[in-house]
């Protein structure tokens, strides 16, 4: 029995959770596999409440699962950075989660915004416990002339390259081609570093096609060509802002998912779709669930139940190339109940 710590957070990350949960039960079912989940009430309702995102020794509790699937946190009234910093990103890290795996495919019947997108398939490895998103830094002298912020970006000879050596295992393993997004004119210190560090891995791996590409020219590149990338490493920031934009690239952020990995599964793994609490859609039963749902799937992957993980991703293959399973966001008609029901008849059991 393996078990699953259950953080639904705010607005539609509780819906497109219950959606998860409800394939999930669909699935373990026809697959005979044995889940046990608890559900944690962690949130910026808890916030308002008790004053804490989550109770003192919440990550303790959380560290015997098997693994976290987390839903999104943030409401209006609650800073950003106190949801954030009081939950998700201690998660993240604490849990050294330095992987964070976010696969975009256009899908049959979806179809891109872009014109002539062609097939698309592709992987944005983020690196998701350093970098751009570190605590080092401060607000100084507010509301004065000289008031100021500052960031420090920390990154770590060991933290690039385990993040370059699980991207080019992975590209190793599909079609052998690694991008890798810096900002290599040295005008941003740190990455000339990462170039570096990633020349140093590749060698390695000599089977491995790897390509370097400034940032900003590879955001205009992957609405040009989606379809030429196999395996994109970035670091924290840049990951980010590639995932949400090849989530738009691929039709909507609705159905991105992300998986949260410690691959040396000291600690557990945490799986959530890109995108967040969406207060301007939240209890209208309008949100996409895929995002959830192929994360529930990365997540019975990473519990070591491929066949059922494959039979998810099918049936939301199939379920998105039937209007019929398309929610709003990708101009379909269902409303997220239904978006789950052709989720569940796809389910093939094998
Ligand atoms: P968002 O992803 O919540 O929403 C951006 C836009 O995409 C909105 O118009 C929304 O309606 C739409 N959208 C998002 N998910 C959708 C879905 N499943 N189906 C249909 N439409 C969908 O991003 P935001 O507006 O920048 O952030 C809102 C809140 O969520 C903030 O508090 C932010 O901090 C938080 N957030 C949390 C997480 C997380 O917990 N992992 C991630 C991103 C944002
Ligand atoms: C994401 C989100 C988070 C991030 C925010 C909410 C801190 O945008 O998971 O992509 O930047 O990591
Ligand atoms: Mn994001």
């Amino acid at each position: 029995m393996q078990r699953i710590a259950v953080l639904p957070g705010d607005g539609i990350g509780t819906e497109v959770t219950a959606a998860a949960r409800t394939v999930l039960d669909a699935v373990t079912r026809r697959h005979g596999i044995e889940l046990a989940y608890d559900d944690f009430d962690w949130s910026c309702r808890r916030y308002l409440e008790h004053g804490a995102m989550m109770p003192d020794g919440g990550l303790e509790q959380l560290r015997p699962y098997d693994a976290i699937l987390l839903g999104a946190v943030g409401w209006p009234g609650v800073p950003d950075h106190v949801s954030l910093w009081g939950l998700l990103i201690p998660i993240r890290r604490t849990f050294r989660q330095y992987v964070n795996l976010r696969p975009i495919r256009v899908f049959e019947g979806v179809g891109s915004p872009l014109r002539d997108a062609g097939a698309v398939d592709f992987v944005v490895v983020r690196e998701n416990v350093e970098g751009e998103y570190s605590e080092i830094g401060g607000r100084f002298n507010r509301g004065f002339p000289d008031e100021m912020a500052v960031q420090e970006s920390v990154f770590t000879r060991a933290g690039v390259s385990r993040i370059a050596d699980y991207a080019l295992t992975l590209a190793r393993g599909r079609r052998s081609y690694l991008t890798w997004a810096t900002k290599s004119n040295g005008i941003v210190h740190t990455m000339p570093f990462w170039d570096e560090v990633l020349a140093e891995r590749a060698a390695a791996f000599p089977d491995v096609r790897t390509d370097r590409e400034h940032i900003d020219a590879l955001a205009a590149k992957l609405v040009l060509q989606p379809g030429r990338f196999d395996v994109i490493v970035a670091s924290n920031l840049f990951g980010d802002i590639l995932s949400d934009l090849a989530a738009a690239v691929a039709g909507s952020i609705g159905i991105a998912p992300s998986a949260n990995l410690d691959p040396t599964r000291t600690f557990p793994s945490m799986f959530e779709p890109v995108h967040g609490s969406a207060p301007d859609i939240a209890g209208q039963g309008l949100a996409n669930p895929v995002g959830a749902i192929w994360s529930a799937a990365l997540m019975l992957e990473h519990l070591g139940h491929p066949a059922a993980a494959a039979d998810v991703l099918r049936a939301v293959e199939r379920s998105l190339a039937d209007p019929a399973g398309r929610t709003r966001d990708l101009g379909g008609e269902a409303d997220t109940a239904a978006a789950v029901r052709a989720v569940v008849g796809h389910l093939s059991g094998s």
